[in-house]
């Protein structure tokens, strides 16, 4: 059994509902690896990150098979608690009313909110990381703060503290910037370099190719669904692959050493 590979798909085919979004898809990303997934709109970007934490799972057909960590079969919950996942589907599950401190406790079960006998099994130690992790992340004001009552940034960043209260090995995140301001998505950034220097990777959907830093190691680009460009960050990102990713004609400058992409023409 090989622990070399946090993804492994071989032919696999991956349906929402009755859609297919890949098929045969064949794609390997390591233990260590960081990595970032671009793409246009409907090409699969959050399929694969769902198909990665076991959220959605391949047609059965021979000859195919998806592991992660090495394992085809895992008890979801286990596997949960070593991959942290950030991602509107998330927010949107929670009740408006749910506060900031039982947003990020509801990490520790991978669940939506922290309930009745759920409750009190929350023990001291959790509680102490979960302020750390609130402390760190500058969000101890928003302890008993309604997730309603929060701006775009301090719910994006309840969801990472709950992605973190596991100390994951992998972070998934599924357009972790979006709705933030200049200085948020700054903040957000380091956060991620700080995670990404403790060791852990990070497998990143986003559109903004300026996120996409040198803390990433791999790019993966799709389109409807097919890989058409993958590998270093550098020989990824060229104008001419992004025009292919998005349809579009589009230049791409570099300032400060990160990309600007524009349109052309
Ligand atoms: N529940 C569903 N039922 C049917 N089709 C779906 C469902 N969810 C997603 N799809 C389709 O699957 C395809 C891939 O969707 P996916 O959410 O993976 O795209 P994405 O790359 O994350 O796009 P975006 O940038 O808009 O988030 C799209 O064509 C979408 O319409
Ligand atoms: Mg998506």
């Amino acid at each position: 059994m090989s622990l070399e590979n946090l993804f492994e798909a071989h032919q696999v085919d991956l349906y929402r509902d009755q859609y297919q979004v890949f098929k045969n898809l064949t794609l390997a990303i390591k233990k260590n690896e960081s990595v970032a997934i671009l793409g246009a709109n409907g090409s699969g970007k959050t399929t694969l990150l769902k198909a990665l934490n076991k959220e959605i799972y391949p047609a059965s057909k021979p000859n195919s098979w998806l592991k992660i960590y090495g394992k085809e079969n895992w008890n979801v919950w286990q596997l949960r608690s070593m991959i942290g996942y950030v991602s509107d589907d998330i927010y949107k599950a929670y009740t408006p009313e749910v506060r900031g401190l039982e947003i990020i406790l509801s990490g520790f079960h991978s669940s939506i909110g922290v309930h009745g006998s759920i409750q009190q099994k929350i023990t001291d130690e959790q509680l102490k990381k979960t302020k750390e992790i609130m402390l760190e992340l500058n969000l101890l004001s928003l302890i008993d703060k309604p997730l309603f009552k929060m701006s775009t940034g301090q719910q994006r960043r309840c969801l990472l503290a709950r992605a973190l209260v596991n100390d994951p090995q992998t972070l998934l995140l599924d357009e972790p910037t979006t709705g933030l301001d200049i200085i948020s998505t700054f903040h957000y950034l380091k956060l991620l370099t700080k995670i990404k220097n403790r060791g852990r990777n990070i497998i990143l959907v986003t559109h903004n190719l300026q996120e996409i830093n040198k803390d990433i190691d791999r790019v993966i680009l799709l389109r409807k669904g097919i890989v058409i460009a993958d590998g270093p960050r550098e020989k990824i990102i060229t104008a001419k692959n992004i025009s292919l990713a998005y349809g579009i004609n589009i230049g791409l400058s570099m300032v400060d050493g990160k990309y600007l992409p524009y349109a052309k023409g």
